[in-house]
């Protein structure tokens, strides 16, 4: 007969494998594994914020590719439009959605958008945010408040509105079948937050809370099935790594200057010397290290924050 632990690995693998039929036989679907490789994602809903651009929009793209069903969000809504424009043209499916995560009403219409078009949410990615850097003696209250709200309180927020399609559908599961679906969430953290980064307190401090935020809710959320787990980004080329002032962002009608003095060029002299790989990673790179986490593989990883710095720091 098969047991609860049997009926758990046969979910695992008929996620992995792609085929409903569950199986207690580990050595016969390890063989489908490996004989017939499946979409790693395939039928999953992701939220993916600040996915209009950088990270967040080769992540929308590569989940979409395994078979995951995309809800792009972004501030920019012309970017998030084309993102979900392009997974759709490429054959995925992706819906996008304008909105600023620190809004009030964000996790809400976020949640009920995603749901409307997809019916759940399995994978959810607090991606979106931006640096407002300056030394600990010159940084006002707004510019550590700003920090702190889109990096800290946003993914609370979109974690506590998801909590009913997470959460409680995967309590209802476990009460009706005695196994819940594997969902998961991701933080973006940053190396600013493990380690510490001259000029940026307040993004530091923000980037170290979500680490915390992410080993609460592994711990809340475990025996529901729901991993979570952080990645802390080193240098990966976007416009946060650009020279400094080469793009903006809108911060309560502020223009804030993204980007840092020096842009790549700086980016890729301190590799040379503090990252063993001797490059900055690719926003691609980045988007591959949240599959590695989202995906079935991934199955017993929670409570984590994976450095993804091309060696560095170690
Ligand atoms: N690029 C790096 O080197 C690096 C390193 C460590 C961590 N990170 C983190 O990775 C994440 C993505 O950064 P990126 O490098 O792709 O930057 P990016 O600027 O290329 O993309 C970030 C996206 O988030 C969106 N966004 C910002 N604030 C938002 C808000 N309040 N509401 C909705 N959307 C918002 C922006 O519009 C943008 O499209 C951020 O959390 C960042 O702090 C980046």
């Amino acid at each position: 007969m098969e047991g609860p632990q049997q009926r758990r690995v046969g979910v695992l693998l008929s996620h992995v494998t792609g085929s409903s039929q569950q199986s207690s036989q580990l050595g016969v679907l390890s063989e489908n594994v490996a004989s017939s490789p499946q979409l790693l994602l395939k039928g999953k809903v992701a939220i993916i914020t600040g996915s209009g651009q950088g990270l967040g929009a080769a992540a929308a793209k590569l989940f979409a590719q395994q078979g995951a069903r995309l809800m792009v969000t972004d501030l920019d809504a012309a970017k998030a439009d084309q993102v979900a424009a392009e997974i759709r043209s490429q054959g995925g499916e992706a819906i996008s959605l304008a909105g600023d995560v620190t809004a009030e009403d964000f996790p809400a219409r976020c949640v009920k958008a995603t749901v409307d078009a997809f019916g759940t949410i399995d994978i959810l990615i607090n991606n979106a945010g931006f640096t407002w850097d300056g030394m600990i003696h010159k940084i006002t209250p707004k510019q550590w408040d700003a920090m702190l709200a889109v990096h800290c309180t946003a993914p609370f927020r979109l974690i506590q509105a998801a909590a009913p399609v997470m959460r409680d559908a995967a309590k209802k599961e476990l009460d009706e079948r005695g196994e819940a679906t594997q969902r998961c969430i991701i933080n973006v953290s940053s190396t600013s937050g493990t380690h510490g980064n001259a000029g940026q307190a307040n993004y530091s401090t923000a980037k170290a809370g979500v680490v915390g935020l992410t080993k609460t809710v592994a711990r809340e959320w475990g025996a529901f099935n729901i991993r979570c787990n952080a990645i802390a980004y080193g240098f990966i080329a976007t416009r946060l790594t650009a020279d400094k002032g080469s793009s903006t962002i809108s911060v309560g009608g502020q223009q804030v200057k993204l980007g840092i003095p020096g842009g790549e060029a700086m980016a890729s002299a301190a590799a040379e010397m503090l990252i063993p790989l001797k490059r900055i990673g690719t926003p691609e790179e980045a988007a591959g290290a949240m599959l590695l986490l989202a995906s079935p593989y991934a199955s017993f990883i929670s409570g984590q924050t994976l450095e993804v710095t091309g060696g560095a720091y170690i």
